[in-house]
Protein backbone atom coordinates (compact mmCIF):
# COMPACT_ATOMS: atom_id res chain seq x y z
CA UNK A 1 0.00 0.00 0.00
CA UNK A 2 1.26 3.75 -1.06
CA UNK A 3 1.34 6.77 0.97
CA UNK A 4 -1.42 8.53 -0.53
CA UNK A 5 -4.98 7.31 0.27
CA UNK A 6 -8.24 7.80 -1.09
CA UNK A 7 -9.07 10.26 0.66
CA UNK A 8 -6.04 11.94 0.05
CA UNK A 9 -6.52 11.31 -4.27
CA UNK A 10 -10.22 12.62 -3.96
CA UNK A 11 -9.04 15.85 -2.95
CA UNK A 12 -6.13 16.23 -5.17
CA UNK A 13 -8.40 14.34 -8.38
CA UNK A 14 -11.59 17.38 -7.60
CA UNK A 15 -9.14 20.27 -6.62
CA UNK A 16 -6.58 19.74 -9.31
CA UNK A 17 -4.47 22.83 -7.57
CA UNK A 18 -1.94 22.59 -5.40
CA UNK A 19 0.63 25.21 -4.04
CA UNK A 20 4.21 24.28 -4.49
CA UNK A 21 6.71 25.20 -2.00
CA UNK A 22 10.20 25.11 -3.21
CA UNK A 23 13.72 26.53 -1.47
CA UNK A 24 15.82 29.42 -3.64
CA UNK A 25 19.74 29.16 -3.47
CA UNK A 26 19.50 31.89 -0.81
CA UNK A 27 17.18 30.12 1.41
CA UNK A 28 14.01 32.18 0.91
CA UNK A 29 10.68 30.45 -0.04
CA UNK A 30 9.59 30.08 -3.64
CA UNK A 31 5.78 29.31 -3.35
CA UNK A 32 3.15 29.25 -6.73
CA UNK A 33 0.14 27.78 -7.58
CA UNK A 34 0.01 24.53 -10.47
CA UNK A 35 -4.10 23.36 -11.92
CA UNK A 36 -1.97 20.79 -13.45
CA UNK A 37 -1.56 18.64 -9.40
CA UNK A 38 -2.39 15.19 -9.81
CA UNK A 39 -2.38 11.62 -8.40
CA UNK A 40 0.40 9.84 -10.42
CA UNK A 41 0.19 6.50 -8.43
CA UNK A 42 -0.17 5.73 -4.44
CA UNK A 43 2.85 7.20 -3.86
CA UNK A 44 3.67 10.04 -6.08
CA UNK A 45 1.90 12.94 -7.35
CA UNK A 46 2.81 15.11 -10.97
CA UNK A 47 2.17 18.35 -11.82
CA UNK A 48 3.02 20.30 -15.66
CA UNK A 49 5.87 23.44 -15.75
CA UNK A 50 4.08 25.00 -18.46
CA UNK A 51 5.35 28.67 -17.02
CA UNK A 52 7.12 27.96 -13.83
CA UNK A 53 11.00 28.58 -14.44
CA UNK A 54 12.06 29.55 -10.60
CA UNK A 55 10.22 26.28 -9.55
CA UNK A 56 11.86 24.62 -11.66
CA UNK A 57 15.25 26.19 -11.24
CA UNK A 58 15.02 26.07 -7.25
CA UNK A 59 14.22 21.88 -8.21
CA UNK A 60 17.62 21.20 -10.18
CA UNK A 61 19.55 22.70 -7.31
CA UNK A 62 17.22 21.19 -4.30
CA UNK A 63 14.42 18.35 -5.60
CA UNK A 64 12.92 19.26 -1.82
CA UNK A 65 9.00 20.17 -2.53
CA UNK A 66 5.71 20.32 -0.76
CA UNK A 67 2.39 20.34 -1.95
CA UNK A 68 -0.58 21.85 -0.26
CA UNK A 69 -4.22 20.80 -1.57
CA UNK A 70 -6.75 22.30 -0.13
CA UNK A 71 -10.72 22.25 -0.72
CA UNK A 72 -11.79 25.76 -0.57
CA UNK A 73 -15.31 25.45 0.09
CA UNK A 74 -15.02 22.40 2.85
CA UNK A 75 -12.08 24.11 4.61
CA UNK A 76 -9.44 21.39 4.55
CA UNK A 77 -7.20 18.89 2.44
CA UNK A 78 -3.66 17.85 2.44
CA UNK A 79 0.30 18.80 2.56
CA UNK A 80 2.60 16.59 0.87
CA UNK A 81 6.36 16.39 1.20
CA UNK A 82 8.58 14.69 -1.21
CA UNK A 83 11.33 15.13 -3.60
CA UNK A 84 10.96 15.74 -7.35
CA UNK A 85 12.08 14.44 -10.65
CA UNK A 86 11.74 16.57 -13.74
CA UNK A 87 10.66 14.83 -17.03
CA UNK A 88 11.65 16.84 -19.46
CA UNK A 89 11.96 13.73 -22.16
CA UNK A 90 11.60 10.62 -22.83
CA UNK A 91 8.74 8.21 -22.34
CA UNK A 92 7.79 9.63 -18.56
CA UNK A 93 7.21 13.14 -20.66
CA UNK A 94 5.59 11.47 -23.60
CA UNK A 95 3.38 9.80 -20.85
CA UNK A 96 2.87 13.01 -18.94
CA UNK A 97 1.40 14.67 -22.02
CA UNK A 98 -1.07 11.81 -23.12
CA UNK A 99 -2.50 11.97 -18.98
CA UNK A 100 -3.16 16.01 -19.36
CA UNK A 101 -4.42 15.31 -22.91
CA UNK A 102 -6.77 12.82 -21.79
CA UNK A 103 -7.90 14.67 -18.91
CA UNK A 104 -8.95 17.35 -21.40
CA UNK A 105 -6.38 20.02 -20.59
CA UNK A 106 -6.75 23.13 -22.02
CA UNK A 107 -3.03 23.96 -22.44
CA UNK A 108 -2.04 20.93 -24.12
CA UNK A 109 -5.19 20.64 -26.04
CA UNK A 110 -4.84 24.09 -26.99
CA UNK A 111 -1.00 24.04 -28.26
CA UNK A 112 -1.16 28.06 -27.43
CA UNK A 113 1.98 26.97 -24.61
CA UNK A 114 3.64 24.03 -24.52
CA UNK A 115 4.55 21.75 -21.17
CA UNK A 116 8.11 21.88 -20.56
CA UNK A 117 8.87 19.69 -17.98
CA UNK A 118 6.32 17.36 -15.71
CA UNK A 119 7.23 17.19 -12.05
CA UNK A 120 7.06 14.12 -10.55
CA UNK A 121 6.84 13.80 -6.93
CA UNK A 122 7.94 11.28 -4.68
CA UNK A 123 5.83 11.71 -1.72
CA UNK A 124 7.39 10.67 1.45
CA UNK A 125 5.31 12.35 4.27
CA UNK A 126 1.49 13.34 3.87
CA UNK A 127 -0.31 15.28 6.37
CA UNK A 128 -3.51 16.67 6.78
CA UNK A 129 -4.87 20.33 6.83
CA UNK A 130 -7.81 21.45 8.67
CA UNK A 131 -9.13 24.69 9.11
CA UNK A 132 -10.11 26.35 12.93
CA UNK A 133 -13.11 26.95 11.30
CA UNK A 134 -14.28 23.23 12.43
CA UNK A 135 -13.10 24.85 16.03
CA UNK A 136 -16.96 26.28 15.91
CA UNK A 137 -18.25 22.85 15.99
CA UNK A 138 -19.63 23.41 12.32
CA UNK A 139 -19.51 20.20 10.35
CA UNK A 140 -18.30 20.06 6.66
CA UNK A 141 -21.54 20.46 4.86
CA UNK A 142 -22.55 23.16 7.09
CA UNK A 143 -19.35 24.52 6.53
CA UNK A 144 -18.83 23.78 3.08
CA UNK A 145 -22.53 25.52 2.45
CA UNK A 146 -21.25 28.84 3.99
CA UNK A 147 -18.43 29.20 2.02
CA UNK A 148 -20.44 28.37 -1.13
CA UNK A 149 -22.82 31.05 -0.49
CA UNK A 150 -19.82 33.76 0.25
CA UNK A 151 -18.23 32.35 -3.19
CA UNK A 152 -21.89 32.99 -4.92
CA UNK A 153 -21.59 36.43 -3.69
CA UNK A 154 -18.33 37.37 -4.47
CA UNK A 155 -19.07 35.97 -8.21
CA UNK A 156 -22.28 38.06 -7.89
CA UNK A 157 -20.77 41.21 -7.01
CA UNK A 158 -18.15 40.51 -9.49
CA UNK A 159 -20.35 39.79 -12.52
CA UNK A 160 -23.88 39.77 -12.10
CA UNK A 161 -24.87 39.45 -15.28
CA UNK A 162 -23.18 35.93 -15.51
CA UNK A 163 -24.87 35.14 -12.32
CA UNK A 164 -28.29 35.73 -14.13
CA UNK A 165 -27.42 33.65 -16.32
CA UNK A 166 -26.04 30.92 -14.78
CA UNK A 167 -29.72 31.08 -12.62
CA UNK A 168 -31.85 30.75 -15.80
CA UNK A 169 -29.60 28.08 -17.70
C1 LIG B 1 -4.74 28.90 -10.59
C2 LIG B 1 -3.39 28.85 -11.23
C3 LIG B 1 -2.93 27.63 -11.73
C4 LIG B 1 -1.68 27.55 -12.35
N1 LIG B 1 -1.24 26.35 -12.80
C5 LIG B 1 0.01 26.24 -13.33
C6 LIG B 1 0.52 24.97 -13.73
O1 LIG B 1 -0.10 23.93 -13.60
N2 LIG B 1 1.77 24.95 -14.28
C7 LIG B 1 2.53 26.09 -14.42
O2 LIG B 1 3.66 26.00 -14.91
N3 LIG B 1 2.06 27.29 -14.04
C8 LIG B 1 0.83 27.40 -13.49
N4 LIG B 1 0.37 28.61 -13.08
C9 LIG B 1 1.20 29.78 -13.27
C10 LIG B 1 2.34 29.85 -12.26
O3 LIG B 1 1.87 29.64 -10.94
C11 LIG B 1 3.00 31.24 -12.40
O4 LIG B 1 3.54 31.40 -13.70
C12 LIG B 1 4.04 31.43 -11.34
O5 LIG B 1 4.47 32.78 -11.33
C13 LIG B 1 5.24 30.53 -11.56
O6 LIG B 1 6.15 30.79 -10.53
P1 LIG B 1 7.45 29.94 -10.33
O7 LIG B 1 8.37 30.24 -11.48
O8 LIG B 1 7.93 30.42 -9.01
O9 LIG B 1 7.02 28.50 -10.29
C14 LIG B 1 -0.87 28.71 -12.45
C15 LIG B 1 -1.33 29.92 -11.95
C16 LIG B 1 -2.56 29.99 -11.34
C17 LIG B 1 -3.04 31.31 -10.79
Amino acid sequence: MGILTEAMKQVIEEQRLGFVATACPDGTPNFSPKGTTAVCDDDHLIFADICSPATIANLRANPAIEINVVNVFGRSGYRFKGVAEILSDGQGFEQAIAFYKSRGSVTVISGKRRINAAVLVRVEQARPLISPAYDSGEDEEQITTRMKAYFDGVLARRNPALMRKAKTA
